[in-house]
């Protein structure tokens, strides 16, 4: 099976920057990105290279490099299907907000409506690859929809998640661990063993079964972030104790048999996969009967939500039990650094907390805009756009956002945090000034020796 071109349904954080990476180590495949958000399409055609709808460092180089030589973005869904050798499914998989399974189970009507319109389009053989992060035994729906309403064409379905993490996705794609393919036609696969070997050492390209590689994107992110958790959970034991949480990731991530990544604490992990795949993962174990192994993951997400929750209830505590009116400047809107991406961002539930308690919080993201921040806050529903845009203001630069501030939180470990001129912050704070660090992010500033209360978590 001899493939010249791809097309990639869904142009976000995924099959953006994944498909124009093959586009860039394989010129001589055509790679055709296609979406129905024309906004989005537009802003990956976008001339200026700063408006990408992604932000990634190193992306806007590799898609400078590969888009109109054989690199292309479009809306032109059928056309696209109809012309492609192999066709990737890259949609979002949210959790279901409705019917069975609500709050759960993956809402797998995206990929579903790929699959009659990949049938529908299709007038040759394809393979179509499954990169969305699916439920185990998704390939047998997405098989029989596009043989029983194909147009007699062939269809090879193949599994090939993917494990990059947003901030590092270019370095992840360039530079993978491991590739992981799966499916049941030999050459099918290795179609798709042909195309990463481009770049890949071939030893990193793994093979196995198409469930096997379905179950193993759930269990990859369930494994990290009950990593995440599972640290966590020290830190707050860290705060009674008298033990540093910084110096226990340490002393146990030495452990080659444990390792050290992945064992920072946190404000509580967010991002658009970590707890949607938990919960799928739960869902599919409730749905075999499976109690016991869906409570266990389950302790991951409560943990992780206990995080989130405590940190807020913290700086109220500490703000003598009030923060009524009182001005909390956030540092750090997104999920993680180096992404504009704010998808189940632990800042958005710290606000909502201590809207409650009826603050002004003030936001400086480097890269997160006004605009989704309030689309953010909107979306939970705990009260009127009104409300939201008269106690939150977003300000672009950070020392405007940090003036007559009572408190800082720091949400988002951006490393320009740690260059501020904190003895000028402090100046200009109200007394006494506190600093709440969601990250660990500043313990080197010697904030305590400039005069701020500094509070960090898991210290
Ligand atoms: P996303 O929301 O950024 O992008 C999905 C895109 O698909 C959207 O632009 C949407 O308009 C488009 N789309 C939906 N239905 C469509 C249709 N029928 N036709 C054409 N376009 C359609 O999502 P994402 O973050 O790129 O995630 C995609 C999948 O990859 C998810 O299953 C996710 O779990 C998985 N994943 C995400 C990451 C990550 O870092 N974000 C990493 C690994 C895996
Ligand atoms: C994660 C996985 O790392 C990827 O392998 C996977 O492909 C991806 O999910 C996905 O399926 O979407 P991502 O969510 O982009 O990637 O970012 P991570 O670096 O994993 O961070 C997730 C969250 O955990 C962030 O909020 C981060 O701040 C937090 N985290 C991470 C910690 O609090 N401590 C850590 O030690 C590591």
């Amino acid at each position: 099976m001899n493939i010249t071109k791809i097309c990639c349904i869904g142009a976000g954080y995924v099959g953006g920057p994944t498909m124009s990476v093959i586009a860039q180590k394989c010129p001589h495949i055509t790679v055709t990105i296609v979406d129905i958000n024309e906004a989005r399409i537009a802003a990956w055609n976008d001339s200026d290279l700063t408006k990408l709808p992604v932000y990634e460092p190193g992306l806007a180089e590799v898609v400078a490099e590969a888009r109109g030589r054989n690199l292309f973005f479009s809306t032109d869904v059928d056309t696209a299907i109809a012309e492609a050798d192999m066709v990737f499914i890259s949609v979002n998989t949210p959790t279901k907000t409705y019917g069975k399974g609500k709050g759960m189970a993956a809402d797998l009507k995206f990929i579903e409506l790929c699959a009659r319109q990949i049938a529908a389009a299709a007038t040759s053989d394809k393979i179509v690859v499954e990169k969305s992060t699916l439920p185990v035994r998704t390939a047998e729906a997405l098989k029989s929809i596009l043989h029983n309403t194909g147009n007699g064409v062939n269809f090879h379905i193949l599994s090939n998640p993917e494990f990059l993490a947003e901030g590092t996705a270019v370095q992840d794609l360039h530079n993978p661990d491991r590739v992981l393919i799966g499916g049941e036609t030999p050459e099918a696969v290795n179609a798709l063993v042909d195309i990463y070997a481009t770049w890949v050492p071939r030893e990193r390209v793994l093979t196995t079964n198409l469930w096997s590689s379905e179950l193993s994107k759930l269990t990859a992110n369930a494994f990290l972030a009950q990593r995440v958790s599972s640290i966590n959970a020290i830190s707050e034991l860290c705060e009674r104790t008298g033990a540093n949480v910084d110096e226990v990731s340490r002393a146990i991530g030495t452990d080659s048999r444990i390792g050290s990544k992945f064992l920072k604490a946190s404000v509580g992990f967010g991002g658009s996969c970590f707890q949607k795949d938990i919960l799928n993962l739960v869902y599919i174990a409730r749905s075999y009967g499976l109690h016991e192994v869906a409570h266990y993951w389950e302790q991951v997400i409560i943990m992780n939500d206990h995080q989130k929750q405590r940190f807020a209830d913290n700086i109220v505590q500490t703000m003598y039990n009030t923060v009524s009116g009182k001005k909390i400047a956030f540092l750090g809107w997104a999920f993680k650094k180096d992404t504009n991406d704010t998808r189940e961002s632990a800042a958005i539930y710290v606000a909502d907390s201590l809207l409650d308690e009826e603050a002004n919080i003030i936001v400086y993201d480097p890269k997160v805009s006004a605009k989704q921040i309030y689309a953010d806050l909107d979306y939970l529903c705990t009260r009127s756009p009104e409300e939201n845009r008269r106690l939150v203001t977003v300000i672009e630069t950070p020392y405007e956002a940090i003036q007559g501030a009572h408190a800082i939180a720091v949400l988002t470990e951006w490393d320009e945090f740690k260059g501020y001129d904190w003895k000028r912050i402090k100046d200009n704070m109200m007394k006494p000034a506190f600093v709440f660090d969601g990250r660990k992010l500043l313990a080197n500033n010697n904030l305590s020796d400039i005069g701020f209360n500094y509070y960090a978590i898991g210290e």
